[in-house]
């Protein structure tokens, strides 16, 4: 068992004065190429991170207890903005899928930095799922396990996510990406063995703190629907190149930067499987740029992290998640990760920018019972 685990099961027994009948974990992503895709039905390529929610389980009447917010909430409840919505929604939406649950108590604990756009919220979602899923013998397959916790972050707790987070920490498997095909819903695993060619796989969390719901991803979403609509297009994921000159502003800015996102994902993935750790590089820097000038999703921060990236030699660099803040990845020799490290603090430093965290992260496991 992992460490996270281990703890969600020490404050079960401390708590319930028993031991749980079901553990599960699952982890936060990061998104290696594929930004804003998925609910256009595009692709997407996200990878699991060695950060994880991990959900002890079993039957009882003590209601949920949040190891990190030292708080007990019911089995079920109302949207209230705070931690308890994600098991809640998921709860409702198994509800709404015809599963009839029975009283059940839960730890829950995490290390999925919150806040940061490394997808803590999937991760919760997911090992509550999976944890219940288990509980009750529900046999509900991962895919649609993944749907399920989407439908419950888009209905109860009223976010307007696609669905690559959940599916990301459902079906990532260690030391693969998983290209997602967010219209048929088919996913690969695509090796990914960044150590054994020297690099890491570096992120950089520059602390602004981005919420969706409180951030223009809606706005982003209505545009690239209108953006289709005035093509005739069901999505996005239909327009070619030669479309766009047939929109202007906003929306010829948002559509241009899906089609040729949805391109740089299919190239990533071709450079991936033949190793060339350089062209897929090259495609991150592209979709930075793309995320910066035409979707509009950058801030100054991470322009300025994936500068120096540039100064420091990374192969590529681009921010990952929604955007408005949150984190951005680098793909950099081992030996160079350090001095990237230190000359971003300086630059933040220097222009008064809050100082990151930072991680090393390798593609892990998605989400597991680990008893
Ligand atoms: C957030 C959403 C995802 C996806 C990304 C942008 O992480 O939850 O569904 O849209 O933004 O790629």
């Amino acid at each position: 068992m992992r460490q996270i685990e281990q703890r969600a099961v020490d404050f079960y027994r401390a708590r319930f004065g028993e031991n749980p009948e079901v553990v599960a974990s699952a982890p936060g992503r990061v998104n290696l190429i594929g930004e804003h895709t998925d609910y256009n039905g595009g692709y997407v390529l996200p990878c699991a991170i060695d950060r994880r929610v991990a959900v002890a389980l079993g039957h009882g009447e003590s209601g949920l207890y949040s190891i990190d917010h030292n708080d007990t909430q019911p089995q079920t409840g109302p949207r209230t903005g705070r931690w308890a919505d994600y098991p809640h929604g998921v709860v409702w939406a198994l509800e709404q899928a015809g599963a009839r649950l029975p009283a059940f108590q839960a730890t829950i604990i995490g290390d999925v930095p919150p806040g940061a756009g490394l997808s803590s919220s999937a991760a919760i979602e997911a090992a509550t799922a999976l944890a219940l899923d288990t509980l009750c013998g529900l046999n509900i397959a991962r895919t649609d396990l993944a749907l399920l916790c989407q439908r419950a972050e888009n209905e109860f707790v009223q976010v307007q996510s696609g669905i690559m987070d959940q599916y990301a920490s459902l079906l990532c498997q260690v030391g693969s990406a998983l290209l997602i095909d967010c219209r048929s819903l088919a996913s690969e695993q695509v090796p990914l063995d960044l150590a054994s060619a020297g690099l890491s796989l570096l992120v950089c969390d520059t602390r602004v703190k981005r919420r969706l719901t409180a951030t223009g991803y809606n706005d982003r979403r209505t545009i690239c629907t209108r953006a289709a609509e005035h093509l005739g297009l069901a999505q996005l994921r239909d327009a070619t190149l030669d479309d766009l000159s047939r929109l202007s502003g906003e929306e010829l800015r948002c559509a241009r930067h899906i089609v040729t996102e949805n391109a740089r994902v299919l190239a990533g993935v071709a450079a991936l499987r033949r190793d060339d750790f350089a062209a897929f590089g090259e495609l991150m820097w592209a979709s930075h740029a793309s995320l910066r000038d035409d979707f509009a999703v950058s801030t100054v921060e991470l322009d300025a992290f994936v500068e120096q990236a540039r100064l420091g030699g990374a192969l590529g660099a681009r921010l990952t998640g929604a955007g408005f803040g949150g984190c951005a990845i680098a793909i950099i020799e081992q030996g160079n990760v350090q001095s990237l490290m230190d000359a971003v603090n300086q630059d933040f430093s220097e222009r008064a920018y809050r100082t990151p965290a930072w991680y090393v992260f390798s593609p892990a496991a998605g989400a597991e019972v680990v008893r």
